[in-house]
């Protein structure tokens, strides 16, 4: 079988025991929903729910040392310990699930704005500092005041109100002009865009319920729109909690428990209540893993998908730069490369896209493949895995000045040819 032809079927996705844990049911197929394309009805009601919060600003009075009254100690325990033992799988999720949270509009437009993340220069501090304040969350208990996790998880709640206090204060010229990259003298880094959206406009999506095009240019003219609301937040949880719980051994995520899944997804309730989810929206809320399935799975087939056809060049270039910046700690991970295998686990044929990828774009897809699918699946790997993640992360962080100097001199061909353009 072709890899790049065929994604994931109806009914895979299931996992094997996991070892040395015999009182937690086995991920099985018969024990998780199937990979069905067609969301069920909890879902897509789910998504009503969701559009009203593209009114609805983020919480900021969420007090940090008080616990939610759901809160289950023994399940967010669980999901830290999931998220610890698969750690190098449910971080590369999170470079993919980018790639969606960019493809919103009113998500990736607040990031251009602060600019901190549009360069790979400063792409890559930037994310090198979320991928660390997100594993702190994982690795300590975040309501415990004195742990790193919660130190995290209060500056980053201060960037969140002050990026929301910036723009919403901000006038409509300001905001005109610092949430594109388009037109900007030093280039934009869109390449495969126009041939990628050959690839969606062939796409077979439901576009019936999709409030990209519709529902946030309609609140913004109306008024009632604002930055950093509910539905903002609830997305961008989404794109950390959907492709573990939905294709997790498509990410090397073989062996999870059910218990662990539904542990992670308590874990991202509590990390979305503390950064100003209310419960309302919260994606993780819902009645046990089934639920936030059927919350993820609609969200894919009613937006992310329809979403797609929309795309603009920022989007390629907010993410080319997230993924330029990921190579700076070593790693090939072209555009081409990712977008396919995303893709390709979402059930998206990207013949265009495929006919125009390099031979490093192609291996990229095939690395992928080969460590999620196969390499993953072998006792000790995914141990080997986690140590030369945190290995990598150590040396990133303590890089010279010098190599940070000659990583921020890096000129790129787009910045190079913009001018003729
Ligand atoms: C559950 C949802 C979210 C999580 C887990 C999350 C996580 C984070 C983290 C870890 C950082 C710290 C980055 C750093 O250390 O530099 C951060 C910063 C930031 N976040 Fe979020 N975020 C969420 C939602 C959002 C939303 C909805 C928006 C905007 C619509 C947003 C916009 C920002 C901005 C502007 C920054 C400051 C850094 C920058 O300018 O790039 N975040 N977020």
């Amino acid at each position: 079988m072709c890899a790049l032809e065929s994604g994931p079927k109806s009914g895979e996705g299931a996992s094997r025991r996991g070892k040395g844990d015999a009182r937690s049911p086995p991920v099985t197929a018969s024990s998780m929903a199937p990979l069905a394309r067609t969301p069920g009805n909890s879902g897509v009601s789910f998504l009503g729910v969701l559009s009203e919060g593209s009114t609805v600003p983020l919480d900021t009075d969420v007090p940090m040392n008080s616990k939610p009254p759901w809160l289950d100690e023994d399940l967010l325990r669980k999901g830290r310990e999931f998220a610890t033992k698969y750690l190098f799988a449910v971080v590369s999720t999170q470079v993919p699930a980018l790639a969606m949270i960019f493809s919103f509009q009113s998500g990736l437009e607040p990031l251009i704005f602060t600019g901190k993340s549009d360069t790979p220069y400063k792409a890559y501090r930037r994310y090198l500092s979320t991928v660390c304040r997100i594993m702190s969350w994982y690795e300590t208990d975040f309501f415990d005041k004195k742990s790193e996790g919660y130190r995290s998880m209060a500056a980053v709640r201060i960037m969140h109100a002050s990026v929301f206090k910036k723009m919403n204060e901000a006038s409509r010229e300001e905001l005109r002009s610092k949430t594109t990259v388009t037109g900007r003298e030093t280039g934009v880094w869109s390449t495969h865009l126009e041939v990628l959206k050959k690839d969606f406009a062939e796409m077979d999506v439901d576009e019936s319920i999709c409030p990209f095009a519709g529902l946030s240019t309609a609140s913004k003219e109306h008024g009632e729109f604002v930055f950093v609301n509910q539905l903002d937040l609830a997305f961008t949880q989404f794109g950390f909690v959907a492709l573990p719980i939905l294709y997790p051994e498509y990410f090397g995520i073989h062996g999870a428990t059910k218990e662990h899944l539904e542990g992670y997804c308590h874990l991202w309730r509590c990390v979305g209540y503390l950064l100003g989810i209310k419960d309302r929206y919260n994606i993780c809320s819902g009645d046990g893993l089934d639920a936030t399935r059927e919350r993820c799975r609609a969200i894919v087939e009613k937006w992310v998908k329809p979403g797609f056809r929309g795309l603009t060049p920022d989007w390629e270039h907010m993410y080319r730069c997230v993924l330029e910046g990921l190579n700076y700690y070593g790693g090939f991970n072209t555009f081409g490369g990712m977008i396919a295998y995303l893709m390709w686990v979402l059930g998206i044929p990207v013949p265009h896209l495929r006919s125009i990828m390099t031979w490093m774009e192609t291996a990229t897809f095939y690395a992928q493949w080969f460590i999620f699918r196969f390499l993953l699946t072998i006792p000790g790997a995914r141990a080997i895995l986690n140590y030369i993640l945190r290995l990598n992360f150590k040396r990133a962080l303590n890089v010279s000045p010098a190599w940070l100097q000659r990583k921020k001199e890096i000129i790129y061909d787009y910045e190079r040819l913009s001018d003729k353009i």
